[in-house]
């Protein structure tokens, strides 16, 4: 049975004839239908509020989706992410206005669900977004730009409005990889009408997308975003490239969690690995312990490190 409070905004909604409003809430039915598994009920409401009438046959439909966005099953925890003490506690607000949702709406208030995430790659925003699907229990749908982006004028617009279509009758993460592909600044002058009509289709489905679904949107290159797509985030994080005392702390964890040592000290390995990203870190971590565990059983630890090191500072000045 739906929740009568969604219930009562329904009437009261079609009452005032407004129908953005009334649709806002139908879909928020479905979600909730489809959260309970009642998928027969979900589909027909979602028929009856996203078509006129003649619609495509379903299978269609359901194959074009696939194209557009891909569901990947979240394994990630925040709680195993290193992240700066304010970007986990602004992380875990967000989650927790999903999660008490209920208690928010109850006071007229709708939790926040449009999250940025910047930074440069291999720092986690990938993984944080990963991570919010896990622990609000809910499907994780990545946009798949070649999916998306036709070379066909007008059809990259279409297709973003599907792929929207999709998810907002579901209560779900949607994640924007590489944002900045699609939402560049407008006013460059390189680009195309189409790329313009792109854009406001998205701003366009962002400002109408229910607070169930929660959208996240990943850049490498914040100052590229369009300004009117940066404003539209409520919550924003900045992931940075890890300080030497982020990096000690990480490969200690890395150390402990790869069961074995790497030869020097977390620190020194940090010294010499300035500069690199988490991913790096994790990457090198694996590399050491990985040749460690094949040269056992007399190891040499310090050797490997060192080897490692210089391939990098060749590879480097290439
Ligand atoms: N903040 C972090 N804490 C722990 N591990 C991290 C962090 N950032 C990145 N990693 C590691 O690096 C890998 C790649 O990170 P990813 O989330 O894909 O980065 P991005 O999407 O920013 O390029 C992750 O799978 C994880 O193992
Ligand atoms: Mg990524």
């Amino acid at each position: 049975m739906a929740r009568s409070d969604l219930l009562l905004d329904l009437v009261e909604a079609e009452r005032r004839g407004d129908r953005d409003r009334f649709r806002l809430l139908v879909e928020a039915l479905i979600a909730e239908e489809r959260a309970n598994q009642h998928h027969l009920l979900a589909d027909r409401l979602s028929e009856l509020i996203t078509t006129t009438g003649h619609s495509k046959p379903r299978d269609d439909h359901a194959a074009s989706v696939r194209d557009l966005v891909q569901e990947i099953v979240p394994q990630r925890r925040l709680t195993e992410l290193e992240l700066e003490p304010t970007t986990r506690r602004v992380l875990g607000e967000l989650v927790e206005e999903q999660k008490r949702s209920d208690l928010l709406r109850s006071f007229g208030i709708e939790p926040r669900n449009r999250l940025l995430l910047a930074g440069p790659p291999g720092n986690g925003k990938t993984s944080v977004a990963e991570a919010i699907a896990a622990e609000l229990m809910l499907p994780f749908y990545v946009i798949r730009y070649e999916g998306v982006v036709s070379s066909f004028l007008g059809e990259t617009a279409a297709r973003l409005d599907n792929a929207f279509e999709f998810v907002r009758t579901r209560r779900c993460v949607l994640f924007f990889d590489e944002l900045d592909t699609i939402a560049k600044e407008r006013a460059d002058e390189h680009e195309t009408g189409e790329i313009k009509r792109v854009v406001s289709t998205l701003l366009l489905q962002v400002d109408r997308l229910p607070p169930h679904v929660i959208l996240i949107g990943a850049t490498n290159h914040g100052e590229l975003l369009d300004r009117a797509a940066w404003r539209r985030f409520q919550v924003r994080a900045e992931l940075r490239s890890p300080s030497r005392a982020q990096a000690t702390k990480y490969l200690e964890v890395l150390a402990g969690r790869l069961g074995g040592d790497l030869g020097y000290t977390p620190r020194t390995i940090a010294d010499k690995l300035a500069g690199s990203s988490f991913a790096e870190l994790e990457e090198f971590a694996l590399d050491v312990r990985r040749r460690a565990i094949l040269e056992l059983p007399d190891a040499d630890l310090r050797r490997i490190v060192q080897e490692r090191l210089e391939y990098r500072r060749t590879q480097a000045t290439e």
